[in-house]
């Protein structure tokens, strides 16, 4: 908790909200600080060339591959302090619990914070862990621009990372035993039944893409109505839509898809003129990916009938399109066999929320494990879980990482 605090302070702004947008002073900062803690557990470090950050435990077999367990520092707009943080710290205070109570381990154990797993400034998510998986092609980085204009690209391109270094952040599939993850749940199921831990089966997945409707900008006393070709009423249109159709596939039966329009850009931005830009961010997730590329077809031909219907333009603009991710059933297994074992009252559960481990899932088996969120929410200041929730997280991810460390998978 002491560690959670620190860097729970970095970023932390009114109401007691966290702000680390990837690649921020403040979000560095938490790197820094976490190298620094890294360093006083006597772990080896390793950072790639994005920053992600490994910290090595040697076992007795140091050819063994290894077992990662972690999760990443870079937050929201205005997040919490729990997102991410309690896997990377719960991970380390594991490997120091072992370390401290000489706790023979075969393969080594490595503790690992992911660079940039939020997709607030980029509108890409997953970024270190999608590199280290091998996912990420020159054309995905195409859209990925913030609201500053600055282009992933070029963020990548000064870290010497051109589009062809791209694959060489890859790591070797042969290196990584297993990828386990402490996550708060970030959703209100394990409150509501009273349970204290869930385990993942798989992780839903976003299409994203933006919409940008141009319109005419143009004077707001002078402009009879008949004459606009307001941009921004075309994007309201959508946004109603998105929430219709999803609410339509929203049932288990129809792949419980949810949309969002969770940013919006409108040019040029004043209250007296009509306005001729307006862009629009959409990010729509399903466990099924079937449904989930149905709702964002829908989404795209709705834009183009009411930029039709309107006289506006529209552009789409793909951002990034994922398949929903299973989790490793050994590891899952695992970890009911461990909780029986305690006595710890477990769900069986999916995850709503992306994760750096649907990018390691594709190169090694991968496991995640939740705790409770108060009143499920997240990607708030209000984000808040309960000590004795994150210690219980943190003993089963280590008692998981040791099991797994020695026995064959
Ligand atoms: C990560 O928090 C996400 O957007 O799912
Ligand atoms: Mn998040
Ligand atoms: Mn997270």
């Amino acid at each position: 908790m002491r560690d959670l605090n620190a860097i729970g302070r970095i970023g932390i702004g009114n109401h007691g909200s966290v702000t680390r947008l990837v690649f921020s002073i403040k979000e560095l900062r938490s790197r820094q600080v976490l190298i620094h803690l890294m360093r006083q557990a006597g772990l080896q470090i390793h950072i790639d060339a994005i920053g992600n950050i490994f910290g090595r435990l040697e076992g007795s077999d140091p050819k063994a591959p290894a077992v990662l367990a972690g999760s990443h520092l870079d937050t929201v707009i205005h997040g919490g302090k729990y997102d991410g943080p309690v896997g990377v710290l719960g991970a380390l205070e594991a490997v120091r619990t072992i370390h401290e109570n000489k706790v023979a381990v075969r393969a080594p154990i490595e503790v690992v914070c992911f660079v940039g797993e939020e997709s607030s400034r980029f509108g890409f998510s997953t970024l270190g862990s999608s590199l280290v998986a091998g996912e990420v092609q020159a054309k995905d980085l195409t859209n990925a621009v913030d609201s500053q204009g600055t282009k992933l690209a070029d963020v990548l391109a000064g870290l010497g990372i051109s589009s062809r270094h791209l694959p060489s952040l890859a790591r070797n599939p042969k290196t990584v035993k297993a990828y386990l993850e402490l996550h708060i749940e970030q959703g209100p199921i394990l409150e509501a039944i009273g349970k204290k831990i869930g385990l993942v089966t798989s992780i839903a997945a976003p299409s994203r893409f933006k919409a940008i409707f141009s319109g005419q900008a143009d004077h707001s006393g002078t402009t009879p109505m008949e004459m606009r070709k307001d941009a921004l009423v075309a994007a309201a249109k959508l946004i109603e839509y998105v929430e219709t159709i999803c609410r339509k596939y929203s049932p288990m039966a129809k792949g419980r898809v949810v949309g969002t329009v969770g940013a919006m850009k409108i040019e040029p931005g004043v209250i007296n003129a009509v306005p001729g830009r307006a862009e629009l961010s959409i990010d729509i997730r399903s466990t099924s990916a079937k449904s989930k590329e149905r709702v964002a077809r829908l989404v795209k031909q709705r834009a183009a009938a009411i930029a039709r219907s309107r006289r506006v333009g529209v552009e789409i603009l793909d951002i990034r399109s994922e398949d929903p991710v299973p989790l490793d059933k050994r590891l899952l297994r695992l970890t009911q066999e461990l909780c029986d074992r305690k006595q710890i009252d477990y769900e069986i559960m999916p995850s709503g929320a992306g994760h750096d481990a649907m990018q390691i899932a594709k190169i090694a088996p991968a496991g995640m494990i939740f705790i409770p969120s108060r009143r499920g929410i997240s990607h708030n200041p209000l984000e808040w879980s309960d000590p004795d929730d994150i210690a219980l997280g943190a003993q089963l991810l280590m008692e998981t990482m040791i099991r797994v460390a020695n026995e064959s998978l």
